[in-house]
């Protein structure tokens, strides 16, 4: 996606970063506006407003709700920055850049203690549960991604298993939180929650696919940097899965240090014919996606959530 188009920035939201958000360390404060501004998609908090509105007409309630799922994502952003040596994001330096790896690393750990505050403070259990509970799913699927860097013979099953902990899991949560707080019946909330689960799968995978095909100005973050950093994504998996010994060799090379030529490798991703099967297996989940409330009384926000699902589809092609 186009970094500068912005899609699904919704003024509330913003204008309560712009004018409500503040901590009380300024130098925090700072740190995450600038990360605010900067851009983003606001997928989370979106996802969270449609969840509540499949129930609640009146979703403006549950904006700050939504305004926190987009800052816990923000503070993941900024630690995972740290631990994946980023130097770009949304377009600007990356905040280890700016404030270096150990105001960072606070940053993000005095973000999530802030949030954690004030949703245990504004909302009834199981709000607060899930959250947390997904925090430790993130940090679960970071750690599990770290350990299995270079690693050739990570299957399509583990992938998808470090990628429902470090992203859907979130995504899971936004809807989830939103259709709870929204008023909706247990089988709605379930369905959303399975909505957000599968999205979030197809979200990675683009976002995997992106890291190999886009363009860094378009994306805001550099392109090749997940072959840099020696992680097994979708693309590489499956090209390793159907390439030939001499790509197989070739990524070996490249994951020891032997061969930093990432252009060569992203070719014979290409030519492996991954990038289409990629696409399909994102395709698949967003399908997922849309069944996944396809059960649900039909609304304007039920149709905004499938539009959602199958557009990751259109931005992959
Ligand atoms: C980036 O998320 C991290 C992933 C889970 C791939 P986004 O692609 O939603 O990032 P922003 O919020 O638009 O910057
Ligand atoms: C997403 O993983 C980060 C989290 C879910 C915490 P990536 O490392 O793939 O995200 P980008 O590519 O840096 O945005
Ligand atoms: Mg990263
Ligand atoms: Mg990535």
């Amino acid at each position: 996606m186009i970094q500068s188009e912005r899609p699904g920035r919704h003024d509330e939201i913003e204008t309560f970063f712009r004018e409500r958000f503040t901590t009380d360390n300024p130098l925090i404060t700072e740190a995450v506006k600038r990360m605010l501004a900067a851009g983003g998609k606001r997928v989370r908090p979106r996802i969270t407003l449609l969840a509540a509105q499949t129930h609640d007409v009146q979703s403006e309630r549950h904006m700050q709700l939504a305004a926190y799922m987009e800052l816990i994502h923000v503070a993941t952003l900024i630690h995972d920055d740290v631990v994946d040596n980023a130097q770009t994001r949304r377009g600007v330096n990356a905040t280890a850049i700016d404030y270096g790896n150990r105001i960072s690393v606070l940053a993000g750990d005095y973000l999530f203690a802030w949030i954690f505050k004030n949703v245990t403070h504004l909302y009834a259990p199981p709000i607060p549960n899930i959250l947390s509970a997904t925090l430790a799913e993130i940090c679960d699927g970071e750690v599990l991604q770290l350990r299995s860097l270079g690693d050739l013979n990570v299957s399509l099953q583990s992938y998808i298993e470090i990628v429902e902990r470090k992203t859907a899991s979130l995504f899971a949560a936004s809807a989830q939180c939103g259709a709870i707080a929204g008023g909706a019946p247990p089988r709605v909330v379930q369905a959303l929650r399975a909505f957000g689960l599968a999205y979030g799968i197809a979200f990675q995978m683009r976002d995997d696919l992106l890291d190999v095909t886009a363009d860094a100005a378009a994306l805001g973050k550099p392109v090749g940097n997940d072959l840099a950093e020696r992680k097994m994504t979708i693309p590489l998996i499956l090209a390793l899965r159907s390439g030939t010994g001499e790509f197989r060799s070739m990524v070996e090379r490249l994951y020891a240090g032997r061969n930093p030529d990432v252009a060569a490798v992203i070719a014979g991703i290409r030519q492996s014919g991954a990038i289409e099967e990629t696409r399909a297996t994102i395709a698949e989940y967003s399908r997922r996606a849309e069944d996944a409330i396809g059960g649900l009384e039909n609304t304007g926000a039920k149709a905004e959530l499938q539009r959602l699902a199958g557009e990751l589809l259109e931005e992959a092609s």
